[in-house]
C-alpha cells in the first residue's frame, strides 16, 4: 500500500495537513535534544525521507539512516536527498523496523514519524528501538491519536474520517490507502497509552507534547544511562 501511494504521498501529506507536516517534523527534530557531536540518528519508516532530511537540515553534523520497507518510498528519499546539500549525510536502507539490520546500541537517538499506527506489535517495536539505542540515548515520535477535545474533535472527525477519504481517491487516485489512512487514526490507542507503554520498555523522562487538541503529538523518552534489560 505505502508503495502504491509514494508517488504521491508528500503532496498529499502538504495538502492534509494545510502543511503542519513540515512543523511537526521540525518539533519532533527539535526534541532529540542532542548532546553529542556528530551523532547517529535512526528514522524508523523514513517513507520519501521528510524526517530524516529535516534532522539533517536542523542538526548541521552527525548521519541519519533512515529505514523503510517500501522500496518506492526509498526510491523518492533518494532522488530527495541528491537535491539538497545537506542530503549527502542521509543514508537510506531497504528494511523492516521490526528486524532492524543494525547492532544494539549504536544510534544516539531513534526517531519515527506518522508509523506507529501501522505497527502490527508496539511493544516489538519500542523494545527493538531500546536495544538500538546508546545507554542515554533518545527516542521521539510523532503521529496522529484521535483527538479529545470537543468541538475540535467534532471538526476534526468530520474533515478526517469524512473528506480525507473523497481527497485521497481524487489526487492520489486510492480511496481505500486514504480510507485506511482514517480508520488507523479513528482505532488508534490514546496517547497516554502509547506513552504508557514506551515508559513500560524501560524509557525514562516520558513525555507527550500536544499540537490541536492532541490530534498530533510527539512522545519523547530517554535510555537510562545504566540500562535495564528491554
Ligand atoms: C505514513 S508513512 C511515514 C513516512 C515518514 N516517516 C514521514 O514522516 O512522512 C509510514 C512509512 O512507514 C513504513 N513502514 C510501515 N511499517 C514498517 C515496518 N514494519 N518497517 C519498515 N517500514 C515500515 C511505510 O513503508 C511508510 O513509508
Amino acid at each position: 500500500m505505502f508503495s502504491r501511494i509514494a508517488d504521491r504521498y508528500d503532496l498529499l501529506n502538504r495538502l492534509i495537513s494545510f502543511h503542519f507536516d513540515t512543523f511537526w517534523r521540525k518539533k519532533a527534530v527539535e526534541a532529540l535534544a542532542l548532546r553529542r557531536r556528530d551523532p547517529i540518528v535512526l528514522d524508523l519508516g523514513s517513507g520519501t525521507g521528510d524526517l530524516s532530511l529535516t534532522a539533517a537540515r536542523e542538526i548541521k553534523d552527525g548521519t541519519i539512516i533512515g529505514l523503510d520497507f517500501s522500496l518506492r518510498m526509498l526510491q523518492l528519499a533518494q532522488e530527495k536527498k541528491r537535491r539538497l546539500p545537506y542530503g549527502r549525510r542521509t543514508a537510506f536502507i531497504l528494511g523492516s523496523a521490526l528486524a532492524p539490520p543494525f547492532k544494539d546500541e549504536v544510534f544516539d537517538a531513534v526517531m519515527t514519524a506518522f508509523v506507529l499506527r501501522n505497527i502490527p506489535d508496539l511493544n516489538l517495536f519500542f523494545r527493538l528501538a531500546y536495544r538500538l539505542l546508546r545507554p542515554g540515548g533518545r527516542l521521539v515520535s510523532l503521529d496522529m491519536f484521535p483527538p479529545s477535545r470537543f468541538p475540535f474533535s467534532f471538526i476534526y472527525s468530520f474533515y478526517f474520517y469524512r473528506l480525507v477519504p473523497w481527497i485521497g481517491a481524487a489526487l492520489a487516485h486510492d480511496r481505500s490507502a486514504y480510507q485506511y489512512l482514517s480508520d488507523s487514526v479513528k482505532t488508534f490507542d490514546s496517547p497516554e497509552t502509547i506513552a504508557e507503554l514506551i515508559r513500560r520498555t524501560g524509557f525514562e523522562g516520558v513525555k507527550v507534547e500536544k499540537f490541536m487538541s492532541g490530534a498530533v503529538c510527539i512522545h519523547g523518552g530517554e535510555k537510562p544511562r545504566m540500562t535495564k534489560q528491554a
